[in-house]
């Protein structure tokens, strides 16, 4: 099986292998995370597997995941998208990772809403996906494995149904945008893993705001924590996303 994923600060990542190495240990990682350096493309084969993990953000897929996607291309190839949020909600993102699956040539054989930290407000899913999630997610993989092992005998499935409303809800971009501290000493790693080049490697310092898309990667990578959201600004975020998010969210399965 192939597991491509869209992981700025890691969340994404952990449920992802959470279920695909119960499904299949010996999986392929696809990260689709960096800026790409080069054009590569995966035409998977109809006995192949693809899962594919993404955040949520806004309630959507992130554009840049669903613009690197088109890179994997199945033929009618058997796929299982997974969607991690931060506990407030997934609302259309699982739906529309499907479509898009779908539109790439793939079969969706089942979908997953699962929850880890939320990458901006950290204090809501603290530390999820933890063990209850972790049960919870094997539990799914072992059903999404029987499904997938019928299938590949050659019955056939009615098409699986997903929450989510086909009019997508309309996401605007985050408005927090990191800034660097006095702390920074130019070792570029942040400009290195930018998942859209925001920062200039010349000069790492600046944020591009109009490219960045608030993934908060470089505040996870950088060594000197010299990042950060404006404390002012994240603290009337967290107070305005506390009644939505506070309440312990759970793993969703479709099949
Ligand atoms: C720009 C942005 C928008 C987000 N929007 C949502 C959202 O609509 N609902 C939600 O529950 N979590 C939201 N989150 C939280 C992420 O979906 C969640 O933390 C995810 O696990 C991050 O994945 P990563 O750790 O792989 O980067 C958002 C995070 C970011 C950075
Ligand atoms: S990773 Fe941190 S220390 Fe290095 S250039 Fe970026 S902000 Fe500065
Ligand atoms: S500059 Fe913006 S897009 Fe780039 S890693 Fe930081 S938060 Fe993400």
């Amino acid at each position: 099986m192939h597991i491509a994923y869209f992981s700025p600060t890691g969340g994404t990542r952990k449920a992802a292998e959470i279920i695909g190495k119960e499904i299949d240990p010996d999986d392929t990682m696809i990260d689709i995370t960096p800026y790409p350096q080069n054009e590569s493309r995966y035409a998977l084969a109809p006995d192949d597997t693809l899962l594919v993990a993404v955040p949520v953000y806004g309630g959507r897929v992130p554009p840049t995941a669903i613009e690197r996607l088109k890179c994997i291309t199945g033929r009618q190839t058997p796929a299982i998208p997974v969607v991690v949020y931060g506990n407030r909600d997934y609302d259309d993102a699982l739906l529309e990772l499907k479509t898009e699956l779908e539109s790439n040539g793939f079969q969706v054989i089942a979908g997953v809403a699962c929850i880890a930290e939320h990458s901006i407000m950290r204090i809501y899913a603290h530390g999820r996906p933890d063990l209850e999630d972790e049960a919870a997610l094997k539990q799914f993989a072992l059903r999404i494995k029987t499904k997938l092992e019928k299938a590949k005998a050659g019955e056939l499935f009615p098409e699986i149904s997903v929450k989510g409303n086909p009019i997508y809800k309309v996401f605007h971009g985050a408005f927090l945008k990191p800034r660097t501290g006095e702390k920074c000493n130019s070792c570029g790693t942040c400009a290195l893993q930018c998942p859209v080049h925001a920062i200039p490697e010349e000069n790492p310092r600046i944020t591009l705001t109009d490219k960045c898309i608030s993934c908060m990667r470089c505040i996870a990578v950088c060594p000197q924590k010299a990042r950060e959201i404006p404390p002012a600004d994240l603290e009337q975020s967290t107070q305005v996303f506390k009644e939505r998010c506070s309440a312990r969210k759970e793993p969703e399965l479709f099949i």
